[in-house]
């Protein structure tokens, strides 16, 4: 038998319902928030990654799903969007658009992980990026649009970490503060840090393997900010406080990522385990540049739809019951019943009609085993009437009611 790829999954039965249920949430609230969606293609060019992403990443380094195509290029299946949606950037020439430019989108990315709870190879992320401007008050409102979709979906047991890893002109100063008191421990560090030491030693502040005794003694970049990134750090908690959205300030926060600036933050939640980020994002102020444009601030955030679904089922937040109807009929009466169906699906409704015919009996047992919330019955005498049966599947009561008045008596989907 052949299987899905290691890391991969089917998303069927309910997790299937939650995803597309969720993803609703997500489109009609960013949608509020002035975001238009982007698609962008599944395969880039490998560069697009490393120059984004960075060389010294886990991501770049252990974890991109690289091919070489029939005309001898580089190719990459995504680890993520935001380096695509900065290419798409500079490749359209968004820079004359009014800025900021506020995208959002979803689909497939690949990492080659070690899969486990919450970390597959292929796994769904719903994304936002903002384009073209500096202003704190931009970090906030995405911080607090985490926040909001978070409470619409219901999510409880959350926590928005928060932390400032400085820029171009404060991180060098910082990262030699780290090396120098990282250097007596190096012994101490796992395989994966003693190289970090000298690659990226911030990352050595996010390694679960290092012990939390060692990570408190460091210093904190928070210490190490230039003026201007402490005024912008400081402006975001202001502008959070105001807006009402509970925050932890976390010093060993510093993201798997290359292209962040200034702030980073993540919204993690109990019930995923190791595995616990439900989203991560930050600013990323010179990106575009990276990739070739001119100087253009951005930010963004994304979710792994995967574990969102995870949550969501662990909490029984989204519950919401889809009303099915079941028609039952005499046989020869197939062309009433695809008159009722059609009326009842134009009013949004989930129809099945029975498929196997027989005694009403049996056709009421496949609508049970199907659990429709009401059966409708067509009988020859009810054809004769235009009425049908309408049987509450939960209440266990039929009433006699006239095809016209059928969906009005059931309400429409969301009654
Ligand atoms: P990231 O933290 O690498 O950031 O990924 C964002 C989210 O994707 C994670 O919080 C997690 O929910 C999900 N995710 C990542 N890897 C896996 C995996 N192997 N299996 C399941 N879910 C996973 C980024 O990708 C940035 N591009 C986010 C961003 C947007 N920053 C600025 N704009």
């Amino acid at each position: 038998m052949i299987k899905t790829i290691k890391g991969c999954k089917d998303i069927y039965g309910e997790d299937v319902e939650v995803f597309r249920r969720t993803e609703e949430v997500l489109r009609k609230t960013v949608h509020e928030y002035g975001f238009k969606e982007i698609i962008p293609p599944v395969i880039e060019y490998s560069d697009l990654f490393r120059r984004s992403v960075g060389e010294g990443t886990d991501i770049v380094e252990k974890e991109m799903y690289t091919f070489t195509d029939k005309g001898g290029r580089s190719i990459t299946l995504r680890p993520e969007m935001t380096a695509s949606v900065a290419r798409a950037y500079v490749e359209h020439h968004f820079e004359t658009l009014p800025s900021p430019i506020k995208l959002f989108y979803i689909g497939p990315c690949f990492r080659y992980e070690k899969p486990q709870k919450g970390r597959y190879r292929e796994f769904y992320q719903f994304g936002v990026e903002v384009l073209g401007d500096e202003s704190p008050l931009l970090d906030a409102e995405v911080i607090s649009l985490a926040y909001v979709i978070a409470e619409r979906l219901g999510l409880k047991k959350l926590k928005v970490r928060l932390n400032s890893i400085g820029c171009k002109n404060c991180r060098p100063q910082y990262k030699k503060a780290l090396q120098e008191a990282l250097k007596p421990h190096y012994d101490e560090l796992c395989d994966d840090c003693k190289r970090r030491f000298y690659t990226n030693p911030l990352r050595i502040l996010d390694c679960k393997k290092e012990k939390e005794e060692l990570k408190k003694s460091l210093p904190k970049i928070t210490d190490y900010l230039c003026d201007e990134c402490k005024e912008h750090f400081e402006k975001v908690k202001s502008y959070l406080d105001m807006m009402g959205i509970p925050y932890e300030l976390d010093n060993t926060l510093v993201r798997g990522l290359d292209y962040y600036t200034k702030t980073v933050f993540e919204v993690v939640s109990e019930h995923l385990g190791a595995q616990n980020a439900l989203l991560g994002g930050g600013r990323y102020d010179y990106l575009i540049e990276e990739l070739g444009g001119r100087h253009t601030p951005g930010l963004g955030f994304a979710i792994g739809m995967e574990r969102l679904v995870e949550v969501l089922k662990a909490e029984k937040t989204v519950s919401k019951e889809e009303k099915i109807v079941y028609i039952a009929y005499r046989e020869g009466l197939e062309k009433n019943a695809f008159s009722v169906a059609s009326k009842l699906r134009n009013a949004g409704l989930t129809v099945l009609i029975d498929s196997k015919g027989g005694a009403i009996g049996k056709q009421m047992k496949r609508a049970s085993k199907k659990n429709a919330t009401y059966t409708v019955i067509i009988g020859e005498e009810e054809a004769e009437k235009g009425v049908v049966q309408l049987k509450d599947m939960k209440k266990k009561e039929q009433v006699e009611v006239s095809e016209s008045n059928l969906v009005s008596t059931i309400g429409g989907k969301d009654a």
